[in-house]
């Protein structure tokens, strides 16, 4: 386990492995490149060729310099200056991560490119960069000692002491979350044939276990007596049954609950309705929302914010057999409404109903669910944004905050009311797919049947969860989003 600590002392006083130090774009030196004296930095930097672009590094050894107490300093490039903002620092911190794990000590004046009131946010998001950035999966290396290089003892050198309370608490945020974030990388990347439904469920109660969440896992009986057609009905066709999580985190007295759903298909394989070859491989990610919706409840549960949460997450694999739904079938969900399923592959609507109709029953505040979706929000907004649909402005903009700031930005679709007669079906109340187009909003609208007038916002992740190369703290595969953006907003209505 990584440690961070603050420290107001001079960085050149600290007698670390490495000291790494902000490189503006120009180059121009930043926070602490100057206090040494004796070495040009700068000038070493610049004769490299090195303009100070983000992630632009220069390792330069300490060969004697006086009043230099590190054994070395890494010149870390961050763009812009103007740019220097919380997401500056992330993406810095985890472009170097991995190099630095291979290191005991590190120290950084990284955080200090940003002063005033988003300075707490600049050490929380160094601190998630380095932690995310260094975080690989290697449960399936038979010949690495099955560990990637760890981050060591890593000190955050901040310009004042003024700020020390506030830049404590944010370490303790930072690693919080990108820990939890990590843990839903290694339950998404995990391989279906390793984590079935009922596995993910037993995951979820060792975690909530751990840090003091209540956990009841619905099981095949309790679903059938409960009407939980949707969950049943997708779960069917496959020899690993269904389940549904529940979690509960009180920390708001009699507060109502935020409510939070995740989409958790252990395997996507289309159903009856079966996906082509080509990349049917990715579909193990398929639980992506389910799994930053366990995350984002264990960094709540160690967080202690003063409201309360409640979790549904419902978990079925999505398989075509001799047991499995057909084409035509309809569905009794939670609730009573039913659905007419014209494509087996649009599950997550199927099951998400379901836990949408049970969560409304809890009278929440807000429910905000997170999900693999649809390749159509893929199309409409490529691979880096999720996209937004729900039934209450206040929460929408909420929510696209919560995700700005944390550096896991989306963007709102419509609710184009004349879509909503796409998904009326001939025999039943709702058909499971509109049209081709627009596939994102009527899966939404799809859902928004489900949670009365209850405020709501569908987060559709399937671009950003799992990602096809690497990128600044992420590698290649899983990458935990929205758990930082929905931390983020569960604290902010604390
Ligand atoms: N899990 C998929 C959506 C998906 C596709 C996520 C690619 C990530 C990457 C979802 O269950 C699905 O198959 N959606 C269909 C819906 C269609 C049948 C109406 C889709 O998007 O094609
Ligand atoms: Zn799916
Ligand atoms: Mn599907």
């Amino acid at each position: 386990m990584p440690t961070f600590t603050f420290s107001t002392d001079r960085p050149t006083d600290l007698a670390v492995d490495v000291l790494v130090l902000p490189i503006f774009e120009g180059p121009e030196a930043g926070p602490g490149v100057k206090d040494v004296k004796g070495l040009d930095l700068l000038g070493v930097y610049a004769g490299a060729g090195l303009k100070g672009k983000r992630g632009e590094t220069l390792l330069v050894p300490n060969t004697g310099t006086d009043g230099l107490a590190a054994r070395a300093v890494l010149l870390l490039g961050v763009g812009g200056k103007s740019k220097a903002d919380a997401d500056a620092c992330r993406r810095a911190a985890g472009r170097v991560a991995g190099q630095l794990a291979k290191r005991k000590t590190v120290a950084t004046t990284l955080p200090q490119i940003v002063r005033g009131a988003d300075a707490p946010a600049a050490v929380q998001a160094t601190v998630e960069g380095l932690v995310l950035g260094s975080h690989r999966f290697e449960r399936y290396k038979s010949k690495s000692d099955g560990r990637a290089p760890q981050l060591g003892r890593v000190t955050l050198v901040g310009a004042g002491k003024a700020d020390a309370k506030a830049a404590k608490a944010a370490i303790a945020r930072g690693q919080i979350i990108a820990d939890a974030q990590a843990w839903a990388r290694d339950l998404v990347n995990t391989p279906a044939l390793d984590l079935p439904p009922a596995q993910l469920a037993r995951e979820a109660q060792a975690m909530a276990k751990k840090v003091g969440l209540t956990c009841k896992v619905w099981g095949d009986a309790e679903l059938k007596k409960g009407g939980f057609g949707g969950i049943l009905g997708v779960g069917q066709g496959s020899t690993r049954p269904p389940r549904m999580i529940e979690l509960k985190y009180s920390g708001g007295g009699k507060g109502a609950p935020i409510a939070l759903t995740g989409k958790g298909i252990a395997f996507d394989s289309g159903g009856l309705s079966i996906k082509d070859a080509q990349g049917m491989e990715w579909m193990k990610s398929d639980m992506g929302g389910a799994a930053s919706i366990l995350a984002t409840m264990r960094a709540i549960a160690l967080l202690k914010p003063r409201v309360n949460v409640i979790a549904a997450i419902p978990t079925a694999e999505n398989m075509p057999s001799g047991s499995a739904i057909r084409p035509g079938d309809v569905l009794h969900h939670r609730g009573g409404t039913t659905s007419e399923v014209l494509n087996t592959d649009a599950e997550g609507r199927l099951v998400l109903a379901d836990a949408l109709a049970f969560l409304t029953e809890q009278k929440p505040k807000v429910i905000i669910d997170t999900a693999t979706l649809t390749g159509a929000c893929m199309i409409a907004l490529g691979t880096d944004l999720w996209g937004a649909m729900g039934n209450d402005r206040d929460l929408i903009l909420d929510i696209l905050a919560a995700g700005e700031a944390a550096g896991e930005p989306g963007w709102e679709l419509p609710m184009y009311e004349p879509y909503r007669r796409l998904i009326d079906s001939d025999i039943a109340d709702i058909k499971n797919i509109g049209k081709r187009y627009g596939g994102a909003i009527t899966a939404a609208m799809f859902l928004r049947e489900f949670v009365g007038d209850t405020p709501w916002v569908h987060l559709d992740i399937a671009g950003p969860s799992f990602a096809d190369r690497a990128g600044d703290y992420w590698p290649k595969g899983a990458t935990g989003t929205p758990v930082r953006a929905l931390v983020g907003y569960v604290l902010s209505k604390a």
